[in-house]
């Protein structure tokens, strides 16, 4: 592989980075869709599988498509070295058992992506290892949740769907201290706005099912860190586990990283644009968007992204005349994630008009991926963090009311108007 020089510009490794060609010259990367390769012969076969030889032998072990994907993410998020995986939720994982065993604990965000709470919560007991939630934004209640077993601090920032924002300095300096990785899930700000490494981190990881492909079109994942830990602990563990990314997969990747830059800005612009017209439309009641002035760590955010990132979240100014007659009474509606639990009227009614506003979208897609160059949009409480007990949505902070759009490069003013439809009308003044 030919290595560039580190000095050129991330837009230039955006588009170079990591490219191999084979003997037919070809200028687009090649997808090597081959579960095996050939060797000369029976002597070169077991020097290359034993790992005396580089080469690639089967494509659990490595491909070259993938090489190329991992070399181009590798350096746009400055890590020494990054591995593929068939998806966000597999380079989670794999990082988890390359970290923990049985009798581990570990210090995780209240403000994960669901399945990532899943994980925690009902998978990983089951094999022994320990989570201890704290808030993301409060540096102190990390540290003081460090055991001597811990292994891993892990969290997203921003997160997924309230875009709170970790302080990544200072969360390193915990880590250091303690002798543990810091581990980000760094998906939703893409390398082209934040390099968690540079802040002190020591392991990024991706879904690159979103802002990597940026056209909602595949599922991937990677894991970016030091040779020491991706190809020394994570990668053999990954060949025998077998959790990789398809090379069709990552050709696709590769396409999309060429864009990252330019998609992720411009979608930024969309979303404070966007972020700005509902902070000032009478009935939204609040607006989470770290690129505003009244998220509670923009100055944060201004120091760790270059942009505010193209997730926006959103609830509904309830005033009593819209709740009626809700209250603390229970209904029959079941809140989710536990059985037995219903939400109370209040809650319904939240719901009721966050489904409204969302059933009312003509433009904005209903679907619950993010980073796609079209528009999404979801109720977090009942899609993504549907299947968390009602408990940890709470932790979180995510109310029946609230609504995540994952901005995409439509003009935001088509769609401020499109969730213009579902909101409900301003009362006539008195
Ligand atoms: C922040 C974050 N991390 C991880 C994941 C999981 O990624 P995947 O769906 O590729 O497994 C998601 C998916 O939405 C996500 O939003």
């Amino acid at each position: 592989m030919k290595h560039l020089d580190p000095d050129l510009s991330f837009e230039t490794r955006s588009v170079r980075a990591g490219s191999m060609r084979s003997a037919f010259g070809e200028h687009s990367e090649a997808i090597f869709l081959t579960s095996s390769f050939v060797c000369d012969n029976a002597a070169q076969a077991a020097a290359v599988f034993s790992g005396d030889v580089e080469g690639f032998v089967y494509s659990r072990a490595g491909n070259p498509t993938n090489a190329m994907f991992e070399a181009r993410l590798a350096s746009l998020e400055g890590g020494e070295a990054c591995i593929s995986a068939a998806s966000g939720m597999a380079a989670i994982q794999s990082t988890v058992m390359a970290l923990a065993a049985a009798g581990d604990h570990l210090v995780v965000s209240t403000s994960v992506f669901g399945a990532t709470v899943q994980l925690f919560t009902s998978i990983l007991p089951r094999f022994g290892i320990e989570t201890t939630w704290v808030p993301l934004t409060d540096p102190a209640a990390w540290a003081a949740a460090i055991r001597p077993n811990t292994k891993m601090l892990f969290l997203e920032t921003p997160s997924n769907p309230l875009m709170e924002v970790a302080d990544l300095p200072a969360l390193s300096k915990v880590a250091r201290a303690a002798g543990v990785p810091l581990v980000v899930d760094n998906c939703i700000c893409t390398p082209a706005l934040q390099r968690p490494l540079e802040q002190g981190a020591d392991i990024v990881i991706h879904s690159a099912t979103k802002y990597l492909d940026g056209q909602g079109r595949v599922l991937g994942g990677a894991v970016v860190g030091s040779k020491d830990f991706i190809d020394a602990r994570l990668r053999p563990m990954m060949r025998t586990t077998g959790a990789v990314l398809s090379p069709f997969n990552a050709w696709v990747l590769l396409r999309g990283m060429e864009t990252v830059s330019l998609r992720v800005l411009q979608q930024s612009a969309n979303a404070l644009a966007l972020a700005r017209l509902l902070e000032a439309h009478p009935q939204v009641e609040r607006v989470y968007y770290p690129g505003c002035e009244s998220h509670p760590q923009f100055e944060l955010a201004a120091r760790q992204q270059s942009a505010g990132g193209a997730v926006l979240s959103f609830s509904l100014r309830v005033d009593p005349d819209m709740l009626g007659s809700a209250g603390d009474a229970p209904t029959d509606t079941p809140a989710g994630g536990q059985a037995g639990v219903f939400l109370n009227r209040r809650e319904a009614r939240l719901r009721e008009h966050a489904w409204r506003l969302i059933d009312a979208c003509e433009l904005v897609s209903i679907t619950a991926n993010l980073g796609d160059t079209r528009s999404t949009i979801t109720h977090p409480a009942t899609t993504t963090h549907g299947r968390i007990t009602p408990a940890a949505r709470a932790a979180a902070g995510i109310g029946q009311g609230l609504m995540r759009v994952a901005v995409g490069l439509e003009d935001p003013l088509d769609l401020y108007r499109d969730l213009q439809r579902g909101l409900p009308r301003p009362k006539p003044l008195a």
